[in-house]
């Protein structure tokens, strides 16, 4: 049996049977908020030491000082002015290293199931980890020439000690990834659709509510290809799309799931709706997202080749 899922919040769900279609407003609702979980904040709690990792977080994503070439930050690959993605097909690392695939947005990544097109990190840490590590996103010889860059950076230790009060020596590699994973979890970008699902339906246009139920009726998304489905939630604002970039408009790669996943050729309509309905799941970017911090100063760093 073909295994239909669809994933909006992050959130898997079995759909139960294609065939039931919702015939009105009321029914359609119901059966969305059987399918659907509204966006929920994962930043587990906004107080203490968790707010500091956040803080530290938020500084260490936005500091291109500790990549080989003191000139990429994931904010680099991951633009709040792009809502989280980068706008290329592929993206460019370090000293103009081309990276194989598209970025896709850190927003609402801490309610991924599975991370990276691949499905291959574990979790946002792991992610972290090794993107710290990576020779395209950060170009150093080890995690230890990253440490020794942040170490020279004087502000950074009295952070990292705030952040993670328990641990003797907080400046390491665990903590950098711990303190980017709990920014990112703070990433949550709440949209109509939620409003929707909350029980509003005005929340959605006509035209969003229609495309809402054919998205429903044709079990839409299956997989991307063999590469995971990513979230929908703001992929309005994340062209182009697939994991090679190779889609340019929202509405073409709408036409294209269909026709490749699901063998449909879908009417002009159908694909306006559809595109509607995804547009009700762009969120409002967190002001922690959309603004840079001031990074603490440093000395003049040269950088290592
Ligand atoms: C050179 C550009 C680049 C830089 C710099 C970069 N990333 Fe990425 N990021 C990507 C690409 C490309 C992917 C997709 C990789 C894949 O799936 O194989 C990705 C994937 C991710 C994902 C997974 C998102 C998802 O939904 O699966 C997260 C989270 C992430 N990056 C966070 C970071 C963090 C944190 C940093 C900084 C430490 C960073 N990135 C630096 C390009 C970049």
């Amino acid at each position: 049996m073909r295994c239909v899922r669809a994933i909006v919040a992050g959130t898997v769900a079995a759909l139960a049977s294609p065939a039931s279609v919702a015939t009105d407003d009321a029914a359609l609702l119901k059966e969305a908020q059987e399918i659907f979980q509204p966006l929920k904040d994962m930043s587990a709690s906004g107080a203490g030491a968790m707010k500091d990792q956040i803080t530290l977080g938020r500084l260490l994503f936005f500091d291109p000082r500790f990549t080989v070439d003191g000139n990429v930050s994931c904010a680099t690959c991951h633009l709040p002015a792009l809502y989280g993605a980068d706008g290329l097909s592929k993206s460019i690392g370090v000293q103009q290293r081309p990276h194989p695939r598209n970025a896709p947005t850190v927003l609402n990544s801490g309610v991924n199931i599975i991370v990276h097109w691949r499905g291959d990190r574990e979790s946002l840490e792991d992610q972290a980890i090794k993107a710290l590590g990576s020779p395209i996103t950060n170009g150093q010889p080890d995690i230890g020439a990253v440490l020794d860059r942040l170490e020279r950076i004087p502000g950074y230790a009295p952070l990292f000690r705030a952040a993670f009060p328990g641990d003797a020596a907080p400046l390491n590699a665990g903590n950098v990834a711990n303190a980017i994973s709990a920014y990112e979890r703070s990433l949550v970008t709440p949209a109509p659709f939620d409003i929707y699902l909350a029980g509003n339906v005005d929340a959605l246009s006509p035209s969003a509510r229609s495309g809402l139920e054919t998205f429903i009726k044709i079990g839409y998304p299956t997989d991307l290809y063999v590469f995971r489905v990513p979230s929908l939630r703001n992929v309005a604002m994340t062209a182009p799309y697939f994991h090679d970039g190779s889609v340019a408009t929202l509405r073409e790669a709408v036409s294209v799931m269909a026709r490749v996943q699901l063998g449909l050729k879908l009417s002009e309509d159908e694909v306006n709706d559809i595109t509607s309905f995804l547009e009700s799941l762009t969120g409002k970017l967190p002001s922690e997202f959309a603004t840079a911090p001031v990074l603490p100063p440093a000395a003049v760093i040269s950088a290592r080749h």
